[in-house]
Protein backbone atom coordinates (compact mmCIF):
# COMPACT_ATOMS: atom_id res chain seq x y z
CA UNK A 1 0.00 0.00 0.00
CA UNK A 2 1.17 3.34 -0.89
CA UNK A 3 1.65 5.75 2.00
CA UNK A 4 0.91 9.64 1.54
CA UNK A 5 3.21 11.62 3.64
CA UNK A 6 1.20 12.67 6.95
CA UNK A 7 2.85 15.98 7.17
CA UNK A 8 2.87 17.68 4.11
CA UNK A 9 4.19 21.28 4.78
CA UNK A 10 4.98 22.93 7.98
CA UNK A 11 2.85 26.43 6.41
CA UNK A 12 -0.51 26.09 7.20
CA UNK A 13 -2.51 24.94 4.58
CA UNK A 14 -6.38 24.10 4.61
CA UNK A 15 -5.95 21.78 2.39
CA UNK A 16 -2.66 19.99 3.45
CA UNK A 17 -4.09 19.63 6.77
CA UNK A 18 -7.59 18.00 5.32
CA UNK A 19 -5.11 15.49 3.52
CA UNK A 20 -3.20 14.97 6.06
CA UNK A 21 -6.56 14.02 8.47
CA UNK A 22 -7.36 12.08 5.68
CA UNK A 23 -4.17 10.03 5.50
CA UNK A 24 -4.18 9.31 9.19
CA UNK A 25 -7.78 8.12 8.78
CA UNK A 26 -6.95 5.48 6.13
CA UNK A 27 -4.13 4.76 7.33
CA UNK A 28 -5.52 3.69 10.79
CA UNK A 29 -8.70 1.68 9.05
CA UNK A 30 -6.61 -0.43 6.87
CA UNK A 31 -3.79 -1.22 10.36
CA UNK A 32 -6.66 -1.50 12.21
CA UNK A 33 -8.76 -4.34 10.12
CA UNK A 34 -5.49 -5.84 9.79
CA UNK A 35 -4.71 -5.98 13.46
CA UNK A 36 -4.92 -9.78 14.47
CA UNK A 37 -4.58 -9.94 18.85
CA UNK A 38 -5.60 -7.48 21.07
CA UNK A 39 -2.04 -6.32 21.89
CA UNK A 40 -2.36 -5.00 18.41
CA UNK A 41 -5.20 -3.08 19.39
CA UNK A 42 -3.61 -1.12 22.09
CA UNK A 43 -0.77 -0.20 20.24
CA UNK A 44 -2.50 1.34 17.56
CA UNK A 45 -4.49 2.98 20.09
CA UNK A 46 -1.47 4.39 21.26
CA UNK A 47 -0.29 5.34 17.95
CA UNK A 48 -3.08 7.26 16.91
CA UNK A 49 -5.19 8.45 19.85
CA UNK A 50 -1.90 8.61 22.57
CA UNK A 51 -0.38 11.34 23.96
CA UNK A 52 2.05 11.31 21.18
CA UNK A 53 -0.06 9.91 18.67
CA UNK A 54 -0.43 11.31 14.92
CA UNK A 55 -4.25 12.51 15.26
CA UNK A 56 -3.14 14.17 18.63
CA UNK A 57 -0.60 16.05 17.12
CA UNK A 58 -3.26 17.65 14.72
CA UNK A 59 -5.66 18.30 17.68
CA UNK A 60 -2.53 20.22 19.60
CA UNK A 61 -1.05 22.00 16.15
CA UNK A 62 -5.17 23.66 15.97
CA UNK A 63 -3.89 26.62 17.98
CA UNK A 64 -1.90 27.64 15.25
CA UNK A 65 -4.58 27.93 12.46
CA UNK A 66 -6.69 31.36 11.53
CA UNK A 67 -9.00 31.46 13.54
CA UNK A 68 -12.04 31.47 11.35
CA UNK A 69 -11.12 27.96 9.85
CA UNK A 70 -10.48 26.61 13.63
CA UNK A 71 -14.12 25.70 13.65
CA UNK A 72 -14.46 23.93 11.03
CA UNK A 73 -11.04 21.87 11.29
CA UNK A 74 -12.21 20.89 14.81
CA UNK A 75 -14.83 19.28 13.23
CA UNK A 76 -13.58 17.34 11.07
CA UNK A 77 -10.80 16.33 13.45
CA UNK A 78 -13.50 15.58 16.27
CA UNK A 79 -15.41 13.05 13.80
CA UNK A 80 -11.72 11.40 12.79
CA UNK A 81 -11.24 11.00 16.28
CA UNK A 82 -14.25 9.18 17.03
CA UNK A 83 -14.18 7.38 13.56
CA UNK A 84 -10.91 5.75 14.78
CA UNK A 85 -12.34 5.41 18.51
CA UNK A 86 -15.01 3.11 17.24
CA UNK A 87 -13.26 0.94 14.78
CA UNK A 88 -10.81 0.10 17.83
CA UNK A 89 -13.81 -0.51 19.94
CA UNK A 90 -15.14 -2.78 17.25
CA UNK A 91 -11.88 -4.86 17.17
CA UNK A 92 -11.36 -5.05 20.66
CA UNK A 93 -15.01 -6.41 21.07
CA UNK A 94 -14.57 -8.56 18.15
CA UNK A 95 -11.10 -10.43 19.96
CA UNK A 96 -12.33 -10.08 23.59
CA UNK A 97 -15.77 -12.20 22.28
CA UNK A 98 -13.60 -14.52 20.30
CA UNK A 99 -11.65 -15.13 23.51
CA UNK A 100 -14.25 -15.70 25.62
CA UNK A 101 -15.10 -18.10 23.32
CA UNK A 102 -12.23 -20.09 23.41
CA UNK A 103 -11.70 -19.86 27.19
CA UNK A 104 -15.25 -21.06 27.43
CA UNK A 105 -15.42 -23.70 25.13
CA UNK A 106 -11.47 -25.27 26.26
CA UNK A 107 -12.44 -24.87 30.15
CA UNK A 108 -15.59 -26.11 31.13
CA UNK A 109 -16.82 -25.87 34.65
CA UNK A 110 -18.56 -28.79 35.44
CA UNK A 111 -21.49 -27.42 38.29
CA UNK A 112 -22.24 -30.83 39.54
CA UNK A 113 -19.15 -31.40 41.21
CA UNK A 114 -19.45 -31.38 44.94
CA UNK A 115 -18.15 -28.35 46.92
CA UNK A 116 -14.59 -29.02 48.93
CA UNK A 117 -15.51 -28.97 52.65
CA UNK A 118 -13.06 -26.39 53.84
CA UNK A 119 -12.62 -27.41 57.49
CA UNK A 120 -12.68 -25.16 60.81
CA UNK A 121 -11.09 -25.16 64.04
CA UNK A 122 -12.85 -25.18 67.12
CA UNK A 123 -12.14 -23.22 70.89
CA UNK A 124 -9.97 -26.01 73.07
CA UNK A 125 -12.22 -27.35 75.57
CA UNK A 126 -10.60 -25.24 78.48
CA UNK A 127 -11.14 -22.38 76.33
CA UNK A 128 -14.94 -23.24 76.26
CA UNK A 129 -15.52 -23.94 79.82
CA UNK A 130 -13.79 -20.67 80.85
CA UNK A 131 -15.72 -19.11 78.83
CA UNK A 132 -18.97 -20.64 80.00
CA UNK A 133 -18.06 -20.19 83.70
CA UNK A 134 -17.17 -16.64 83.06
CA UNK A 135 -20.43 -16.59 81.62
CA UNK A 136 -22.12 -17.06 84.71
CA UNK A 137 -20.03 -14.81 86.65
CA UNK A 138 -20.80 -11.96 84.50
CA UNK A 139 -24.57 -12.73 84.17
CA UNK A 140 -24.83 -12.33 88.40
CA UNK A 141 -22.79 -8.97 87.90
CA UNK A 142 -18.99 -9.74 88.42
CA UNK A 143 -16.48 -8.05 86.18
CA UNK A 144 -13.63 -9.90 84.92
CA UNK A 145 -10.22 -8.80 86.08
CA UNK A 146 -6.56 -9.70 85.32
CA UNK A 147 -3.54 -10.40 86.84
CA UNK A 148 0.24 -11.48 85.54
CA UNK A 149 1.52 -14.79 85.50
CA UNK A 150 4.82 -14.01 86.34
CA UNK A 151 4.02 -12.24 90.29
CA UNK A 152 5.60 -10.55 92.97
CA UNK A 153 6.00 -13.24 95.86
CA UNK A 154 4.08 -10.24 97.68
CA UNK A 155 1.13 -10.70 95.82
CA UNK A 156 1.13 -14.67 95.65
CA UNK A 157 1.49 -14.85 98.95
CA UNK A 158 2.86 -12.32 101.71
CA UNK A 159 -0.77 -10.08 101.03
CA UNK A 160 -2.53 -13.13 101.32
CA UNK A 161 -1.36 -13.67 104.85
CA UNK A 162 1.23 -16.13 103.78
CA UNK A 163 4.18 -15.47 105.96
CA UNK A 164 7.78 -16.02 104.65
CA UNK A 165 8.44 -19.22 105.70
CA UNK A 166 5.37 -20.24 106.99
CA UNK A 167 4.21 -24.21 106.50
CA UNK A 168 1.34 -23.19 104.66
CA UNK A 169 3.40 -21.99 101.72
CA UNK A 170 4.15 -25.90 101.37
CA UNK A 171 0.37 -26.17 100.27
CA UNK A 172 1.60 -24.96 96.67
CA UNK A 173 4.59 -26.00 95.40
CA UNK A 174 6.21 -23.23 93.77
CA UNK A 175 8.72 -22.52 90.50
CA UNK A 176 10.65 -19.24 91.67
CA UNK A 177 12.25 -17.05 89.40
CA UNK A 178 13.95 -15.10 92.41
CA UNK A 179 13.62 -14.58 95.65
CA UNK A 180 10.76 -12.38 95.62
CA UNK A 181 9.57 -13.47 91.90
CA UNK A 182 7.65 -16.20 91.68
CA UNK A 183 5.28 -17.92 88.55
CA UNK A 184 1.63 -17.08 90.25
CA UNK A 185 0.69 -20.62 92.04
CA UNK A 186 -3.12 -19.49 92.27
CA UNK A 187 -5.24 -16.73 90.63
CA UNK A 188 -6.09 -15.74 93.95
CA UNK A 189 -3.00 -13.51 93.31
CA UNK A 190 -5.13 -11.04 91.81
CA UNK A 191 -7.13 -10.15 95.09
CA UNK A 192 -5.09 -7.20 96.19
CA UNK A 193 -3.82 -5.66 93.08
CA UNK A 194 -7.67 -5.51 92.49
CA UNK A 195 -8.80 -4.33 96.01
CA UNK A 196 -5.46 -1.97 95.99
CA UNK A 197 -7.11 0.13 92.67
CA UNK A 198 -10.72 0.14 94.05
CA UNK A 199 -13.10 0.73 96.64
CA UNK A 200 -15.88 -2.05 97.68
CA UNK A 201 -18.56 -2.86 96.37
CA UNK A 202 -16.52 -5.31 94.66
CA UNK A 203 -17.28 -8.18 92.50
CA UNK A 204 -14.80 -9.73 90.89
CA UNK A 205 -13.76 -12.78 88.95
CA UNK A 206 -9.96 -13.12 88.11
CA UNK A 207 -9.31 -16.21 85.27
CA UNK A 208 -5.57 -17.74 83.77
CA UNK A 209 -3.06 -19.58 83.88
CA UNK A 210 -1.17 -21.00 87.52
CA UNK A 211 1.87 -22.45 87.80
CA UNK A 212 2.85 -25.68 90.49
CA UNK A 213 6.11 -28.03 90.60
CA UNK A 214 3.58 -30.99 90.05
CA UNK A 215 2.99 -33.78 87.56
CA UNK A 216 0.88 -36.87 87.51
CA UNK A 217 -2.71 -37.81 86.20
CA UNK A 218 -4.66 -35.51 87.94
CA UNK A 219 -1.58 -32.64 88.06
CA UNK A 220 -0.01 -30.83 85.38
CA UNK A 221 3.09 -28.01 86.05
CA UNK A 222 0.46 -25.69 84.04
CA UNK A 223 -3.30 -25.68 84.46
CA UNK A 224 -6.03 -22.90 84.78
CA UNK A 225 -8.24 -21.50 87.67
CA UNK A 226 -10.98 -19.24 88.43
CA UNK A 227 -10.83 -16.80 91.35
CA UNK A 228 -13.97 -14.98 92.48
CA UNK A 229 -14.73 -12.50 95.01
CA UNK A 230 -16.91 -10.17 96.39
CA UNK A 231 -16.53 -7.32 99.09
CA UNK A 232 -18.92 -4.86 100.41
CA UNK A 233 -20.64 -4.17 103.65
CA UNK A 234 -22.61 -7.05 105.45
CA UNK A 235 -21.33 -9.78 103.05
CA UNK A 236 -22.25 -13.04 104.65
CA UNK A 237 -21.61 -16.34 104.48
CA UNK A 238 -25.06 -17.09 103.05
CA UNK A 239 -24.04 -14.89 100.25
CA UNK A 240 -21.42 -17.31 99.18
CA UNK A 241 -23.57 -20.38 99.90
CA UNK A 242 -25.94 -18.65 97.58
CA UNK A 243 -23.59 -18.21 95.02
CA UNK A 244 -21.92 -21.51 94.62
CA UNK A 245 -24.98 -23.13 94.54
CA UNK A 246 -26.16 -21.10 91.81
CA UNK A 247 -23.22 -21.45 89.95
CA UNK A 248 -22.86 -25.42 90.41
CA UNK A 249 -26.63 -25.67 89.23
CA UNK A 250 -25.80 -24.01 85.99
CA UNK A 251 -22.26 -25.80 85.38
CA UNK A 252 -23.66 -29.51 86.49
CA UNK A 253 -27.40 -29.15 86.46
CA UNK A 254 -30.16 -28.26 89.38
CA UNK A 255 -30.07 -31.70 90.94
CA UNK A 256 -26.75 -31.30 92.10
CA UNK A 257 -25.99 -31.04 95.98
CA UNK A 258 -23.31 -29.24 97.65
CA UNK A 259 -21.44 -30.12 100.68
CA UNK A 260 -19.43 -27.38 102.63
CA UNK A 261 -16.63 -29.09 104.90
CA UNK A 262 -14.18 -27.01 106.99
CA UNK A 263 -10.92 -26.13 106.08
CA UNK A 264 -7.74 -23.92 105.63
CA UNK A 265 -6.40 -21.37 103.67
CA UNK A 266 -4.55 -18.79 104.95
CA UNK A 267 -6.47 -15.92 103.19
CA UNK A 268 -10.14 -16.77 103.99
CA UNK A 269 -11.67 -17.38 107.38
CA UNK A 270 -13.60 -19.12 108.22
CA UNK A 271 -12.41 -21.36 105.20
CA UNK A 272 -13.99 -23.99 103.50
CA UNK A 273 -13.90 -27.42 100.76
CA UNK A 274 -16.96 -27.55 98.95
CA UNK A 275 -17.70 -30.85 97.56
CA UNK A 276 -20.36 -31.74 95.02
CA UNK A 277 -22.31 -34.99 94.67
CA UNK A 278 -20.60 -37.26 92.00
CA UNK A 279 -21.57 -36.16 88.46
CA UNK A 280 -20.98 -39.57 87.40
CA UNK A 281 -22.78 -41.77 89.95
CA UNK A 282 -25.10 -39.26 90.94
CA UNK A 283 -23.73 -39.93 94.97
CA UNK A 284 -24.12 -43.64 95.05
CA UNK A 285 -20.29 -44.17 94.66
CA UNK A 286 -18.23 -45.03 91.55
CA UNK A 287 -14.22 -45.00 91.08
CA UNK A 288 -14.02 -41.17 89.85
CA UNK A 289 -15.38 -40.42 93.63
CA UNK A 290 -13.86 -43.09 94.91
CA UNK A 291 -16.49 -44.67 96.21
CA UNK A 292 -17.63 -41.42 98.34
CA UNK A 293 -20.22 -40.22 96.53
CA UNK A 294 -19.12 -36.86 96.64
CA UNK A 295 -15.99 -34.61 94.31
CA UNK A 296 -14.25 -31.78 95.67
CA UNK A 297 -14.59 -28.67 93.01
CA UNK A 298 -13.99 -25.09 95.07
CA UNK A 299 -12.04 -23.49 98.23
CA UNK A 300 -13.75 -20.99 99.47
CA UNK A 301 -14.47 -18.74 102.23
CA UNK A 302 -14.57 -15.71 104.39
CA UNK A 303 -11.77 -12.94 103.34
CA UNK A 304 -9.33 -12.64 106.12
CA UNK A 305 -9.20 -9.54 107.46
CA UNK A 306 -5.44 -9.58 107.18
CA UNK A 307 -5.88 -9.63 103.64
CA UNK A 308 -8.43 -5.93 103.87
CA UNK A 309 -5.25 -4.96 105.71
CA UNK A 310 -2.90 -5.36 103.45
CA UNK A 311 -4.92 -3.64 100.77
CA UNK A 312 -5.80 -0.90 102.99
CA UNK A 313 -9.51 -1.28 103.37
CA UNK A 314 -10.94 -0.79 106.95
CA UNK A 315 -11.39 -4.59 107.95
CA UNK A 316 -13.99 -3.43 110.42
CA UNK A 317 -16.53 -2.01 107.80
CA UNK A 318 -15.72 -4.34 105.14
CA UNK A 319 -16.63 -8.25 104.56
CA UNK A 320 -16.77 -10.73 101.57
CA UNK A 321 -15.73 -13.61 100.54
CA UNK A 322 -13.48 -15.72 98.04
CA UNK A 323 -13.42 -18.55 95.88
CA UNK A 324 -11.37 -20.48 93.28
CA UNK A 325 -11.61 -23.59 91.52
CA UNK A 326 -9.61 -25.57 88.65
CA UNK A 327 -10.94 -25.04 85.19
CA UNK A 328 -9.65 -28.42 83.93
CA UNK A 329 -11.28 -30.33 87.15
CA UNK A 330 -14.52 -28.98 85.88
CA UNK A 331 -13.59 -29.85 82.01
CA UNK A 332 -12.57 -33.49 83.65
CA UNK A 333 -15.91 -34.11 85.06
CA UNK A 334 -18.06 -32.41 82.55
CA UNK A 335 -16.46 -34.29 79.65
CA UNK A 336 -16.01 -37.95 81.74
CA UNK A 337 -11.71 -37.25 81.00
CA UNK A 338 -9.67 -39.17 83.63
CA UNK A 339 -6.32 -38.15 82.64
CA UNK A 340 -5.75 -34.51 82.71
CA UNK A 341 -2.43 -34.45 80.81
CA UNK A 342 -4.48 -34.70 77.98
CA UNK A 343 -5.36 -30.77 77.55
CA UNK A 344 -2.31 -29.18 77.11
CA UNK A 345 -0.73 -32.51 74.60
CA UNK A 346 -2.86 -31.21 71.96
CA UNK A 347 -3.39 -33.97 70.42
CA UNK A 348 -5.77 -33.48 67.06
CA UNK A 349 -7.81 -36.93 68.07
CA UNK A 350 -8.47 -35.96 71.68
CA UNK A 351 -9.41 -32.54 70.70
CA UNK A 352 -11.82 -33.00 67.40
CA UNK A 353 -14.15 -34.77 70.25
CA UNK A 354 -15.44 -31.62 71.55
N1 LIG B 1 -6.13 -20.37 95.90
C1 LIG B 1 -6.56 -21.66 96.36
C2 LIG B 1 -5.77 -22.76 95.67
O1 LIG B 1 -5.29 -22.53 94.61
C3 LIG B 1 -8.03 -21.87 96.08
C4 LIG B 1 -8.86 -21.01 96.94
C5 LIG B 1 -9.26 -21.44 98.17
C6 LIG B 1 -9.21 -19.75 96.50
C7 LIG B 1 -10.03 -20.68 98.99
C8 LIG B 1 -10.00 -18.94 97.31
C9 LIG B 1 -10.40 -19.42 98.56
O2 LIG B 1 -10.37 -17.72 96.97
O3 LIG B 1 -11.18 -18.61 99.34
O4 LIG B 1 -5.64 -23.81 96.19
Amino acid sequence: MIQRPLITSSKWSKKGMLNDIESIKNLARDEISNARRLQDIHNLKVKYLGKKGLLTAKLKSIGSIPGEERPMVGRILNESRNFIESLLRKQEDKFRSSELDKSLRTRQIDVTVPGCFIPTGHLHPITRVLDEISGIFISLGFTVEEGPEVELDYYNFEALNFPKDHPARDMQDTFFISDDVVLRTHTSSVQVRVMERNSPPLRVIATGKVYRCDADVSHIPMFHQLEGFMVDRHIRFSDLKGVLELFIHRVFGPDTSLRFRPSFFPFTEPSAEIDISCVICNGSGCNVCGGTGWIEILGAGMINPRVYEKAGYDPELYTGFAFGLGIERVAMLKYGIDDIRLFPENDKRFLEQF
